[in-house]
Parts: structure tokens; C-alpha cells; sequence
């Protein structure tokens, strides 16, 4: 099949190669000039496992090619649209659909011949409708049916999860788009459960998934800060908890809070959504709120850690929103270092993959340093704010040396505590009133 793909971030540009390895022409079409150039010289935009091979090898068969014009547009048989939908500054979740608009706007005329048009970025229900109106007010001849594919891949697994995925939703209302889909996801149809469904309730499948998966992970926080008080231990709670299948063992890890591209300002939007349409929930509102106040507590027991310190320093490792992604935006991390900034706190900051993005945020507010050993120089504090793999096997010995003082906030529970311990560490551990 020819497939186009308009968005090529951390859901787009995977899509687009995974699709092309599964044999279909793609074309993958961004805005974003630098991107697409990087891209045709078969340069990966993002980190993400696997990805790069599959790129190059996918251009090599001219399976796959990039560009930032849409008048191939009338070829494709199916069009994805993958751009951000993100949250509109000040307007208490709405969600921007300017970018959706944009590309409405600029692809509506080339239409050519019969296209399913997939909207595989996150929107509200009611949204695929809109865009289909629109459409159709903007091209009264195109020949085109609107479906919505919902992403559900992770960030650090996109690959993985796009071919392994755990269910694939598709709402589509016209026989002629189920067919062509049919076709196009037929590699999947003996190895996962396809959905078929409306429209709005495959948008709404997204949102409600993402906003239980944020109040999974707010849940086992409160009950971790509970825990800390009375002397229980955070981690065999959860553990004896997802022995329960109707429970489950995922996203039932106490951290720093939800972050990332997604579930942040999801969950505003259905707040926000529930709000506007007269039926609240209460639930996804109150996991907004403790899942702020999270943040600020943990911001304030480090200054707690280090107030009786002159000008200290705070060495903060792990800056993405979780381990093995370079993804900084909304980062329970960068907002952490941001509470601290403003308290002027001096921190030096290191992420293995996340450091040029953390520049982004951060300008000249913070230190940037190139490795742990070289972050925690003269810190009076480590905190750890990803569960980045290199964070279990550190030095101890060698940091006690580095240090002004030896003080630790894991806030992922990821180093070895006894090593750090057996070195004159001071241990605090996110949810553990035994450390
Ligand atoms: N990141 C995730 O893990 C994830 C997972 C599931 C769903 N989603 C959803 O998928 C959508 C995309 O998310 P993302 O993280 O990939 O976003 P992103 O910001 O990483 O990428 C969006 C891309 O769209 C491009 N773009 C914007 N306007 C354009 C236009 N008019 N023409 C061409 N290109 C344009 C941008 O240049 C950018 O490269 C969002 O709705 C998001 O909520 C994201």
C-alpha cells in the first residue's frame, strides 16, 4: 500500500518505518526542514531503540523517503496524520488542534482518488468528526473516509510496541476505509486483538486508558508517601499487590510522578473534557492535583536535606521523563530542578541521553555535566531522578571522594543503597521508611 505519514516525532517517525518494514511505500512528510533533511541522510531524529536500522534499511529499498512537500499526497491510499496535539497554554486542558487544522488545511486539495485519512494523533471524542466536516467544507469533491487509530506505543519501546502491540483500536464507520485497514493491518491479525469501533469511542479508549495508567502510578505514590510514615515498605506493598491479576504489576512503581509528552496533558484534557461536557470526574481531577503536589514535596524535602548547608549544590542525575528516552518535556525531573532553581539552589545536572534536551529548559540555569562522577563534584546532595541501568552499577568509593557531603534522595529506588551505604552514604529512598 502507499502510505504517507504527516508528523514524523515520536510517534510518527516510528510508524512511518515500521510500516514501510511491513512492506508498504511510505512517505514520511514534516514541516520541520532540519528533521527532514536528517532524515534523508538516514539519520535518526530521536532515540529510539532499533529505529536506526530499520530507517537505513527501509531507505536503502526505497520503501521509505522523507520530504516536507504534500503534493505526493494524491497517491496514498492511506494518510496518518501523527502531529502534536498539545495542551493550550492557560486554557485549563483544551486541546491545540492548530496543528491538526494546519495539515487539514494544506492536504485537504491534493486529494486525489479514493484515501482513508487516519487520525493517529491524540484527540478528544467528537474530533474526528469535526476534522471530517471540515474536510469536506474545504473539498467538496474529495472522494475520502476518516478513521481514528489511536497510538499506544511507549517512548523507548515505540518499535517494540508497534509490532508487538498489546491491541490495536481502530474506529472507523465505513465498510470501504474497514476493508482497506483490514488489508493494512493484516501482518497483526493473528498476533493481537484488532478492535473495531466507533469513531468517538476509540478517541475516547485513548484518554481513559492514558488518565487510568497516570492514577495506577498516583496511587502507589500516596500509598508510598504512607508508607514512609508508618514504617512500611513501599516496594513489597506493590509487589503483593500485582500478584493480583485483577491489579496487575505495571505502572504500580513509586517515583517522582507521571511526566512525558502524554499522560500529563491528557489527563488535563479529559478533566477538562468531563467538565465542559457536565459530567466531571473526580478522579482524574484529584490525579492532577496529588500528582503536582508531588513534585513540589519531593522539590522540598531535598531543600529540607540541604538547608543547614552554605550555598549548597545538588548534583541531579536522570533529566528525561523516564530511563532510556531523551524526551524532557514535562519531566517530573526538569520540574523538580525548577522548584530548586527558584529557591536558588546551585545544581549540576546529567542525563546519558536527555542532556541536549534539558538545554532547551534549563539555558544557563543549571551546570551540564558529562558524567555522574563529574556531576556529583562538591555536591552536598545526589538526587536520582530516572531509573536509568548506569545508576545501579556506580562507583561509591570513587563519589565519596568527589562530594562535599554524603548525602542521597533516590527518587526511583535504582542504586545499589548497601554500596553507597558501606561508603558513608546517607540513604533516602523514595517510599522506604527503613533507609
Ligand atoms: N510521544 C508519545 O509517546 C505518544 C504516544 C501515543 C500518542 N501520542 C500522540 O501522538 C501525537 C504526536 O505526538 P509526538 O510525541 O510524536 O509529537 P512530536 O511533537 O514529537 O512530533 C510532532 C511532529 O509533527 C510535526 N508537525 C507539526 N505540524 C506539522 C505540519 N503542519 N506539517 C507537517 N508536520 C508537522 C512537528 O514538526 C513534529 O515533528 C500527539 O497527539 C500525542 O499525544 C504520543
Amino acid at each position: 500500500m502507499n502510505m504517507h505519514v504527516i508528523g514524523l516525532g515520536y510517534v510518527g517517525l516510528p510508524v512511518a518505518v515500521a510500516f514501510s518494514e511491513l512492506g508498504n511505500v511510505v512517505v514520511g512528510i514534516d514541516k520541520n526542514k532540519e528533521k527532514i533533511d536528517l532524515l534523508q541522510k538516514c539519520e535518526s531524529t530521536i532515540a529510539e531503540a532499533k529505529l536506526k536500522d530499520l530507517l537505513i534499511k527501509n531507505i536503502n529499498t526505497k520503501r521509505l523517503s522523507f520530504s516536507t512537500s504534500l503534493e505526493s499526497i494524491g497517491k496514498a491510499d492511506v494518510v496518518t496524520i501523527a502531529v502534536d496535539t498539545p495542551t493550550i497554554s492557560g486554557r485549563g486542558g483544551s486541546v491545540d488542534l492548530s496543528y491538526i487544522n494546519t495539515v487539514v488545511h494544506d492536504i485537504a486539495n491534493y486529494l486525489d482518488g479514493y484515501t482513508v485519512i487516519v487520525i493517529k494523533s491524540t484527540v478528544l471524542p467528537g474530533t474526528c468528526k469535526k476534522i471530517e466536516n471540515l474536510i469536506k467544507q474545504l473539498n467538496p469533491k474529495a472522494s475520502f473516509d476518516l478513521v481514528s487509530i489511536p497510538e499506544f506505543l511507549r517512548e523507548g519501546m515505540a518499535i517494540h510496541d508497534i509490532f508487538e502491540p498489546d491491541r490495536i483500536i481502530i474506529g472507523v464507520e465505513s465498510q470501504r476505509a474497514k476493508n482497506v485497514l483490514e488489508k493494512l493491518y493484516s501482518p497483526f491479525k493473528d498476533k493481537t486483538k484488532i478492535f473495531f469501533t466507533s469513531r468517538a469511542s476509540a478517541e475516547m479508549i485513548k484518554y481513559a486508558s492514558n488518565s487510568f495508567l497516570a492514577m495506577k502510578i498516583t496511587f502507589i505514590n500516596e500509598i508510598s508517601n504512607l508508607c514512609e510514615k508508618r514504617g512500611c515498605n513501599v516496594y513489597d506493598v506493590a509487589y503483593a499487590m500485582g500478584l493480583d491479576t485483577r491489579i496487575g504489576e505495571k505502572f504500580l512503581n513509586p517515583g517522582p510522578g507521571f511526566g512525558g509528552n502524554c499522560l500529563p496533558k491528557d489527563i488535563l484534557a479529559l478533566a477538562n473534557f468531563g467538565k465542559s461536557t457536565g459530567s466531571r470526574l473526580r478522579l482524574v481531577e484529584s490525579t492532577i492535583v496529588a500528582n503536582e503536589s508531588r513534585k513540589k514535596e519531593l522539590a522540598a524535602k531535598i531543600l529540607h536535606l540541604v538547608e543547614e548547608y552554605k550555598n549548597p549544590k545538588v548534583a541531579f542525575l536522570g533529566l528525561s521523563f523516564k530511563a532510556g528516552v531523551d524526551d524532557c518535556r514535562s519531566s517530573p525531573s526538569t520540574d523538580i530542578i525548577t522548584e530548586l532553581l527558584d529557591k536558588n539552589i546551585d545544581v549540576c545536572v546529567y542525563d546519558p541521553m536527555a542532556i541536549d534536551n534539558s538545554k532547551k529548559i534549563f539555558k544557563s540555569r543549571v551546570t551540564y555535566a558529562v558524567d555522574v562522577y563529574n556531576a556529583v563534584k562538591d555536591a552536598d546532595l545526589i538526587a536520582f531522578g530516572t531509573e536509568c541501568e548506569d545508576f545501579k552499577f556506580l562507583d561509591w568509593a570513587k563519589i565519596g571522594t568527589l562530594v562535599r557531603n554524603k548525602i542521597i534522595f533516590d527518587l526511583r529506588n535504582i542504586i545499589n543503597s548497601q554500596e553507597a551505604k558501606k561508603n558513608g552514604f546517607v540513604c533516602h529512598i523514595i517510599g522506604n521508611s527503613n533507609i
